[in-house]
């Protein structure tokens, strides 16, 4: 529960409300602003949790399977380095559905080592689903979901537990945000962290342009449906009347900065009005609404990230067609 101050009274909120508020502050914020904007951080209900697993799926969309190939291939050498001050929490920030995590949990648990794998989700149901899942798959894991933020999680681990720490973050969730949001993001982790722990996490690289444009506008529309969920959301949760169809997505990839920038379009000029939020808006032609950054990398950014956060790199490990990077980092002394 989170707690609110206005004027004398004190309000409770559920999470789910306080997550509610922010949204529909957020919407007020991106729609009065110009250019309009509204972040992806906001699509993932049920619906855009079920898009994003379909846009995992798609053949364009070359990260997870790249990602997948580095833990493979790797997974004996993880085992190794995970387990270099004997047993440890694995801790990993999104629960997902875990296809990559299963990989390295199968490794450990078959060669006996002694850990607990603890996800961390803001969803009690993404936690419950694979809590049953591995239960199936691997009897012999000891498994603790955590629900709630990262950072309090983290925070509360931390404190009551000194078993060394491997934090993992899968996939190129650091890519949505801008530079200076992922030095916020690992100096939170950094804190929490003690000598002996490590960081795993994943980073998109730079690559040839056509390869990321193609990913971020996949020939069967699913991206497009993704960012158009955001649309849905406001008009189911807002009582608002976005025309969605008329919102096409654009992706624009910059080279020079890495930077993969999603739109959603207006084609024609319309009006939109969200009844909850008492906001009336307008757009012409060809109005954007920008939605989503994912920030390819190269060594040098992850190196001067790592720095700014008080972190440094062990260890660099890459896909067979070097298209995604898995970094371990530990604390800078
Ligand atoms: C969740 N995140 C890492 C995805 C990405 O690649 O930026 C979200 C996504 N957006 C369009 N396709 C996938």
């Amino acid at each position: 529960m989170a707690i609110y101050e206005f004027e004398t009274r004190t309000i409770y909120m559920t999470k789910q409300e306080t997550f509610q508020l922010e949204f529909e502050n957020h919407v007020i914020e991106g729609l009065k602003a110009f250019p309009k904007f509204l972040s992806s951080k906001y699509i993932y209900d049920d619906r855009g949790d079920e898009l994003f697993q379909q846009i995992m799926a798609l053949p364009e969309y070359y990260l997870t399977e790249a990602e997948y190939n580095i833990i493979d291939s790797y997974k004996d050498n993880l085992r190794k380095v995970f387990n270099t001050h004997g047993a440890f929490d694995l801790i990993e920030l999104g629960a997902g559905d875990g296809k990559k995590t299963k990989v390295l949990l199968k490794e450990l648990v078959t060669n006996k080592v002694d850990f607990t794998y603890i996800p961390i989700d803001i969803s009690q149901h993404a936690i419950d689903e694979l809590t049953n899942s591995l239960t199936t798959l691997l009897p012999d894991l000891e498994v603790q979901g955590e629900q709630g933020t990262y950072f309090k999680v983290l925070e509360r681990l931390a404190t009551y537990n000194k078993r060394p720490k491997i934090i993992i973050v899968l996939g190129s969730n650091i890519g949505n945000l801008d530079h200076p949001q992922a030095i916020e993001f690992l100096k939170k982790i950094k804190d929490v962290m003690s000598d002996q722990d490590f960081l795993f996490m994943g980073f998109d690289q730079k690559k040839d342009p056509l390869t990321i444009q193609h990913a971020y506008a996949d020939s069967q529309g699913v991206t497009q449906e993704f960012n158009r969920n955001l649309l849905h959301r406001i008009n189911k949760e807002m009582d608002g009347n976005f025309p969605v169809n008329n919102f096409e997505h654009w992706e624009s990839y910059d080279p020079e900065t890495g930077t993969a920038k999603s739109y959603l379009i207006a084609k024609e000029p319309c009006d939109v009005e969200i009844k909850k939020l008492k906001l009336k808006t307008t757009f012409k032609k060809w109005e954007t609404i920008h939605c989503e950054i994912s920030q390819k990398y190269d060594d040098d950014t992850v190196e001067w990230l790592a720095n700014q956060s008080g972190l440094k790199i062990e260890m660099i490990y890459e896909d067979h067609q070097k298209l995604f990077k898995d970094y371990l980092f530990k604390i800078k002394k």
